[in-house]
């Protein structure tokens, strides 16, 4: 069956049709896949019952697994899916959604930030893919916000002042802004900051875009103060609602965006009731700025 995209909005996100996730693809599909996440960045499938195994599947056609470790706070004995899948749902190991004080459900609720997934790694994700098995009644509407269009609306000024910056990543950084500070000492030195360039250049279609997320806490040669403030006013801009697709969740829906193309955020919903989402990351073949030196 052939694959069709339809637009979801003016510059980006499209929906797919004629493509089932759960079987094997062909090499064709999958090109055509991946070149309809070069123009789109964002894409949605609709009714797609996938399982865990399949989820996986599907993913490596466009590369490796990124592994999760390095990313959250949940220890060994607490997580409720198995290696390779993110789990982005409220649910704890046993399924019931976490209490309001637990750790990790304060942690997850730093996705409610505009952010790029994994650009706090060295070598940050290529593609994030999300499998929506229950949806919440209402809100947990994910929203999705182009980098290019940001970028191309810039004034030259500005664009030729951003072009070589290089800006510090770090889960501390997210977190620290919602007030979420308390970290042992070994999450500190899992969480160190990493480096990205503010400008990225997509590998396909040479268009530039924002590399941006609230995972940035600093600019490398910058005091931080004003390093913030531009950092701020860049996320304004690229979220601005021109820039911005939201996504209103179905059962099964299954959505992938590119991760050096977008930034996202999840909305409020009624965390009483289980939201139940899965996420694959392939991960990224580079690193996007050389690293800091170690420290002696
Ligand atoms: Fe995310």
């Amino acid at each position: 069956m052939a694959i069709l995209i339809h637009p979801l909005h003016p510059t980006f996100a499209g929906e797919v049709s004629g493509a089932d996730l759960r079987a094997p693809m062909s090499k064709e599909d999958v090109v055509a896949i991946e070149a309809g996440m070069d123009r789109y960045a964002v894409l949605v499938f609709r009714n797609q019952r996938i399982s865990d195994d399949e989820q996986m599947a599907f993913t490596r056609n466009f590369g490796e697994i990124e592994h999760a470790r390095g990313g959250n706070i949940t220890k060994d004995d607490e997580f409720r899916l198995q290696q390779g899948m993110i789990d982005v749902s409220n649910l704890d190991q046993r399924g019931q959604p976490f209490d309001r004080n637990d750790r990790r459900r304060m942690f997850n609720l730093g996705n409610r930030l505009w952010h790029s997934d994994s650009s706090y790694r060295a070598v940050p994700a290529k593609y994030s893919l999300l499998s929506a098995r229950i949806v919440a009644a209402s809100g947990g509407n994910t929203e999705f916000a182009d980098m290019r269009a940001a970028y191309d609306a810039l004034d030259a000024d500005l664009r030729a002042a951003i072009e070589d910056l290089i800006c510090e990543h770090s889960l501390l950084y997210s977190r620290g802004s919602m007030g979420f500070t308390e970290f042992t000492a070994a999450e500190r030195a899992m969480f160190r900051p990493v480096r990205q360039s503010l400008v990225r250049t997509h590998p396909v279609t040479g268009r530039k875009s924002l590399y941006l997320s609230s995972h940035i806490g600093a600019i490398v040669g910058w005091p931080v103060p004003e390093a913030r403030d531009l950092i701020r006013d860049l996320i304004e801009h690229a979220t601005q609602r021109a820039f911005v697709y939201a996504h209103v969740w179905q059962q099964y829906d299954f959505v992938i965006w590119d991760n050096r193309q977008t930034m996202h955020r999840v909305r409020r919903f009624d965390e009483s009731q289980p939201r139940d989402m899965r996420r694959t990351t392939v991960a990224g073949d580079a690193m996007t700025a050389a690293q800091a030196p170690a420290e002696a």
